[in-house]
C-alpha cells in the first residue's frame, strides 16, 4: 500500500496560507484490499514525529476531508502523518507533510510604506540589514505587484504576487522561506502597477483599488522579529518605465536611479491584510519556438505553436542603447503578424540595452499570445527564446483520448483554455483588454475544470471573492473581483454565487465549500427573490437584463445579436428556480432546516409558476429555442411526465436546423449533456463530429489550438472574423469536454456520495469513434476508462476504481449493470444487438444523410446529395434513385450499400 497526494485545505504543504479550517486528504495506491478499515492522523511539531500535538483515529477518516481540530499558533510549522490500513490488515503510513500557520491574529509591527514625490512606475525599496545566519520567513505584501530579492537572488518562484482580489475587502500577504546570511543582508522589493492601481477593467481607468505603491514586510524567525518595513528603509526608481498589465513593460537598466531617499509611511493600514489564499501563478511550461517566420511584410516573427498565456523570456546581447520591442498576437494574417483584436491592450515589451548580455523577462504584466513579433535584434536564434505558459499551481487531473485526431486536438484546446485563464482569477480571456473575472464563463467551465485540475484551492478563493463582492456592494457584479463594475448581475452570470460551491461540493465531497459560501449563495437567491417580490411576486424572474445565452447564432434582432434568441424572462427564472434549489440542498447538507425548507418552498413555488408561464397545458415549451429546451430538461423544469416529449423536440430542432448547435454561453454546455441524458447520444456526437460552423471541430480544421470566444472567430479563408471582442482563448464552449467525461466515457460523479467516492460509469459509444480512454485523479483517487470498438458489435472495456471506492457501471451496448468496488476490471463481448443503427440506401435519406460514415462514400458516389430539397427526404435513395432529378442508377446504389455495409 502506497499512501499519496496527501493535502491540507487541498494544497501540498501549504506554507503561510489562510488555515481557519484544517482539513486533510490522502488518497491510497497499490493496497491489497479495497477499503479503508482503520486511518490515524497526527500531528507533531518535529519532522521525526516525536512530539505528538494532536491524532485522530477511527474507521471513519474520510480521505477526502477529516477535519484537524488542533490548536495552533502563529509563525509555526506542523508536522504529519496518516496512517490507513484496509480489511485485509495491509497498512502504511504516508510521508511526513507539514502545513505552516501564518500570522493567524499577531499583529504586525512592520506598517505600510510608500515613495513620496518620486516620478516612477517602478519603486524600488531596499534595506541592509544584520542578522545571523539561517532560515528564516518573509511576510510580505506590496502593491500593486512586487518581486523581491534577498542577497541579489530571486525570492520564490512566483508571478504577479500578491494576486488579485477585492482589494477592497482585503489583501493578501505572503509567506516565504529565507536563507538568511551570517552578518549583512539585502533585501530589496520592486514594485510594478498590476491589477491594484493599474489601467485595468471594463472602464479602462487606472487605479480601481488605490493610487500609492504600497508595501508591507517583515522578517522573523519563529516569532523572533528581524526586520519590518519602517522608514529607515530606502527607495529608489527602479529600471522598468511604463507596466501594466493592458500595458507595455519598458525594461531600461541604465535608467535606475542610483538617488535612494528614505521611504515615508503610508496612510495604508493593516486591518484588511489576511493570510493568503491564492495559489502562487508560477511557469507551468515552457515552450520552445517551433518557426521563426519571416513574413511578407517582411517581420520575424517567433513562432510558439500554441496560444498560451504567459511571458517570454529572452537572452539577448545588443550595443548600448538599442531598442528591442516585442509585439504579441494570437494569429497570423495572410502570413504577417496580427494584433488588431486586442482591444487597447498594448501587448508588447520594449528592453533598452545596456550592452551587457541578459537573460530578461517581464515582471509586472503577462500576454496571450502564440507569436511574437521581435525587432532590434541583430540575430534571432531560436534557442535565445523561451514562451513561458503562467497560470496558478494547479495539478492536472484528468486526460482524454480518443482514435479521432480532431477530437484529441479540440481536448487539447480546452485544457489550454483552463491553463491560459485559469491564472490567479478565473479570467474570459487573457490577451485583450479585458482578462476579467466574468462570472458566467467561471460557473459554466466550473465542471470542465475539475475534471482538466484540481480546481478546489483556485475556485475556493473566487468563491471568497464573490462574498466579498456581495458585501461590499450589497449586489453580485458581473465581474468578479469588480474593479469599476458596481451594477447587479444577471441570470447564468449571478449564479456562478450557487453554482460553483455546489460543483466543488460535487466533485470534491469538502462540505467546507458549503459552509463558506452559504451566505453568498443565499444572497443571491434572495437577490432573485427581490426582484421577483417588487415586480409582483409572481415567482417568477421577468426581466431584460441580461446577456442572455451570449453568443448564440439565434438572435433575429442584429443589434443584439450578442444575446442569443432565448427569451431573457425564461433563462432568468429557470436559473431562479435552479439556484433557490440549490440553496436548499446545501442546507439540508448543512443541516439548516430552517433554511432547507423555505429555499425548498420558494424553489417549488418558483417551478409551479415557470411552469404555468412557459408550458402549454399538453407540455409544448413556449420558448422555442435549443437553449430553452436544455435548459428546461436540465435544470429538472418540464413538467413531469413530459420530459422525454421535451427531449424529443429538442433533437427534432436541432435535426430541422441540418443538425447544427445554434447555442451560445448558456446552452453550449448542457447541450450534449441533456441530449445523452434522453437518449440521443448519438445526436450529440453528431455535433462533436460536426465540422461545418457553428461546431467544435469548424475551429479545430482552422489550426485552432484554443477555444476560440465566438464559434465563428475565424471566417473559413482564415481572416478574423471582426476585431471587436473577438479572441481565440475564451474557455466557455471547451466545457464540451465535461460531456466527453460524463458521456463519452460515462463517469459522473454522485453527489450522495461526493468526491468520486461513488460514480457512475456508462460509456456511450458510438459509430464515430472506436476508441477513447479517461484517467482521472479523482479526489478519491485514480479512475481509469478505456473502450474500443469493433464493427458495431465487439466491445472492449477496462476500468479501474480505486481504493476506497466504488462504480455503478452499465456496460455499453448490453442491459447488465453491476456494482463494483475497488479494482481493475476487463470485459470483451459481442453484443446482442448492434451498437448503433446502420442506415443504407434502403433507409429513409434522413437518417442516411445524418449517418456520419455516408458522407464520404455519397460525396463520391452521389456528390450532390445535400442538394436534395427537404421535402424528399424522408424517402430512400431507392425511392428517389429513379427520378430524373436525382438520377441513379441501381448499380450505383448497390455499390454505396457494398461500401456502406
Ligand atoms: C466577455 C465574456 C463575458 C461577456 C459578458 C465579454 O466581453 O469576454 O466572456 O461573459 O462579455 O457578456
Amino acid at each position: 500500500m502506497k499512501i499519496v497526494d496527501c493535502k491540507i485545505n487541498h494544497i501540498t504543504d501549504p506554507v503561510g496560507y489562510d488555515l481557519d479550517t484544517i482539513n486533510a486528504s490522502w488518497k491510497v495506491a497499490e493496497a491489497k484490499g479495497k477499503k479503508q478499515a482503520f486511518a490515524r492522523i497526527l500531528v507533531a511539531a518535529d519532522p521525526e514525529m516525536q512530539n505528538i500535538l494532536y491524532s485522530t483515529e477511527g474507521a471513519e477518516l474520510s480521505i477526502l476531508c477529516t477535519p484537524l481540530e488542533l490548536k495552533t499558533s502563529p509563525f509555526t510549522r506542523y508536522y504529519w502523518t496518516v496512517t490507513v490500513a484496509d480489511e485485509t490488515g495491509d497498512s502504511s503510513v504516508s510521508d511526513v507533510h507539514y502545513f505552516e500557520t501564518a500570522r493567524m491574529d499577531q499583529s504586525w509591527e512592520g506598517r505600510f510604506i510608500t515613495a513620496e514625490r518620486m516620478d516612477t512606475q517602478n519603486p524600488v525599496f531596499t534595506r541592509t540589514f544584520r542578522a545571523r545566519k539561517g532560515e528564516a520567513r518573509l511576510y510580505i505584501c506590496g502593491l500593486g505587484l512586487y518581486r523581491a530579492f534577498l542577497n541579489g537572488k530571486r525570492i520564490g518562484n512566483d508571478y504577479l504576487a500578491p494576486g488579485c482580489n477585492d482589494y477592497n475587502m482585503w489583501l493578501q500577504y505572503r509567506t516565504y522561506e529565507l536563507e538568511l546570511e551570517e552578518g549583512e543582508n539585502t533585501i530589496l522589493v520592486s514594485l510594478g502597477n498590476g491589477w491594484y492601481k493599474g489601467r485595468f477593467g471594463l472602464g479602462g481607468g487606472s487605479c480601481c483599488y488605490g493610487s500609492g505603491f504600497e508595501l508591507i514586510a517583515e522578517i522573523r524567525r519563529g516569532s523572533e522579529l528581524i526586520l519590518k518595513t519602517d522608514d529607515s528603509w530606502q527607495v529608489h526608481a527602479g529600471p522598468i518605465g511604463p507596466n501594466g498589465i493592458y500595458d507595455d513593460e519598458t525594461f531600461d537598466p541604465a535608467s535606475e536611479s542610483d538617488d535612494n531617499v528614505p521611504a515615508v509611511f503610508s496612510a495604508l493600514t493593516t486591518e484588511k491584510l489576511q493570510a493568503r489564499l491564492s495559489l502562487p501563478v508560477i511557469v507551468k511550461h515552457e515552450l520552445k519556438v517551433q518557426e521563426i517566420i519571416h513574413s511578407p511584410a517582411g517581420e520575424t516573427i517567433l513562432d510558439f505553436g500554441q496560444n498560451m498565456a504567459g511571458i517570454l523570456r529572452f537572452r539577448v546581447k545588443e550595443p548600448v542603447g538599442t531598442s528591442v520591442h516585442i509585439q504579441f498576437g494570437e494569429i497570423l494574417q495572410s502570413g504577417n503578424f496580427y494584433r488588431e483584436n486586442l482591444g487597447n491592450a498594448a501587448a508588447e515589451y520594449i528592453y533598452i540595452s545596456d550592452g551587457k548580455e541578459r537573460e530578461v523577462e517581464q515582471l509586472f504584466t503577462y500576454y496571450g499570445f502564440r507569436y511574437a513579433k521581435v525587432e532590434g535584434i541583430s540575430d534571432v536564434r531560436a534557442e535565445d527564446f523561451t514562451a513561458c505558459s503562467l497560470y496558478s499551481d494547479l495539478d492536472e487531473t484528468g486526460t482524454l483520448t480518443t482514435d479521432d485526431p480532431k477530437v484529441n486536438q479540440l481536448i487539447r484546446n480546452c485544457v489550454w483554455g483552463q491553463r491560459s485563464n485559469y491564472l490567479e482569477f478565473p479570467t474570459d480571456c487573457p490577451q485583450r483588454n479585458e482578462r476579467l473575472g466574468w462570472t458566467g464563463d467561471t460557473q459554466v467551465f466550473s465542471g470542465t475544470a475539475c475534471f482538466n485540475m484540481d480546481s478546489y484551492p483556485f475556485l475556493k478563493k473566487q468563491m471568497k471573492d464573490v462574498w466579498m463582492t456581495q458585501k461590499e456592494l450589497g449586489v453580485l457584479t458581473n465581474i468578479v473581483p469588480a474593479f469599476q463594475d458596481k451594477d447587479p448581475t444577471c441570470c447564468a452570470w449571478g449564479d456562478v454565487a450557487t453554482i460553483v460551491p455546489w460543483t466543488l461540493y460535487e466533485f470534491y465531497g469538502d462540505k467546507t465549500i458549503l459552509r463558506d459560501q452559504f451566505e453568498s449563495m443565499k444572497h443571491w437567491a434572495d437577490y432573485m427573490y427581490r426582484q421577483d417580490e417588487q415586480a409582483g411576486g409572481r415567482r417568477l424572474w421577468i426581466t431584460d437584463i441580461g446577456f442572455g445565452d451570449w453568443l448564440a447564432m439565434d438572435h433575429d434582432n442584429p443589434k443584439e445579436r450578442f444575446c442569443g434568441g432565448t427569451d431573457l424572462a425564461f433563462l432568468s427564472s429557470a436559473y431562479y428556480y435552479y439556484s433557490t434549489s440549490l440553496v436548499a440542498k446545501a442546507a439540508k447538507i448543512l443541516s439548516r432546516q430552517e433554511e432547507e425548507q423555505l429555499y425548498s418552498e420558494r424553489a417549488a413555488a418558483v417551478l409551479k409558476a415557470f411552469q404555468q408561464e412557459f408550458f402549454t397545458a399538453t407540455g409544448r415549451l413556449a420558448v422555442n429555442t435549443q437553449t430553452a429546451y436544455a435548459v428546461a430538461l436540465y435544470m429538472g423544469l418540464c413538467p413531469a411526465g413530459s420530459e422525454q416529449k421535451a427531449a424529443d423536440m429538442l433533437a427534432a430542432k436541432i435535426n430541422a436546423s441540418g443538425g447544427k448547435l445554434k447555442t451560445g454561453f448558456i446552452g453550449t454546455p448542457i447541450l450534449c449533456r441533456v441530449l445523452s441524458s434522453y437518449g440521443y447520444s448519438e445526436l450529440a456526437y453528431s455535433l462533436l463530429m460536426n465540422e461545418e460552423n457553428p461546431s467544435w471541430l469548424y475551429a479545430v480544421n482552422l489550426g485552432a489550438t484554443t477555444i476560440w470566444e465566438r464559434w465563428n472567430s475565424v471566417n473559413e479563408d482564415g481572416s478574423v472574423n471582426g476585431t471587436d471582442m473577438n479572441s481565440l482563448n475564451h474557455y466557455s464552449y471547451g466545457s464540451i469536454v465535461e460531456w466527453m467525461y460524463r458521456h463519452m466515457i460515462g463517469i459522473r460523479p454522485d453527489v450522495h456520495r461526493p468526491g468520486f467516492k461513488h460514480v457512475t460509469i456508462a460509456p456511450e459509444l458510438s459509430m464515430y469513434l472506436t476508441r477513447a480512454s479517461m484517467h482521472y485523479n479523482s479526489p478519491a483517487g485514480e479512475y481509469e476508462v478505456s473502450w474500443e470498438t469493433e464493427k458495431g458489435r465487439h466491445v472492449h472495456l477496462q476500468i479501474r476504481i480505486p481504493f476506497d471506492a466504488a462504480a455503478t457501471v452499465t456496460l455499453p451496448g448490453t442491459d447488465t449493470v453491476l456494482e463494483l468496488s475497488a479494482g481493475e476490471y476487463d470485459w470483451s463481448y459481442e453484443t446482442q444487438k448492434p451498437l448503433w443503427k446502420t442506415y443504407n440506401t434502403y433507409s429513409s435519406f434522413n437518417d442516411l444523410r445524418k449517418y456520419a460514415p455516408a458522407a464520404p462514400v455519397l460525396d463520391r458516389y452521389f456528390p450532390d446529395w445535400k442538394n436534395i430539397p427537404s421535402i424528399f427526404c424522408s424517402d430512400s435513395l431507392r425511392v428517389l434513385g429513379p427520378s430524373p432529378y436525382i438520377n441513379l442508377p441501381k448499380e450505383v446504389l448497390d455499390r454505396i450499400d457494398a461500401e456502406l455495409a
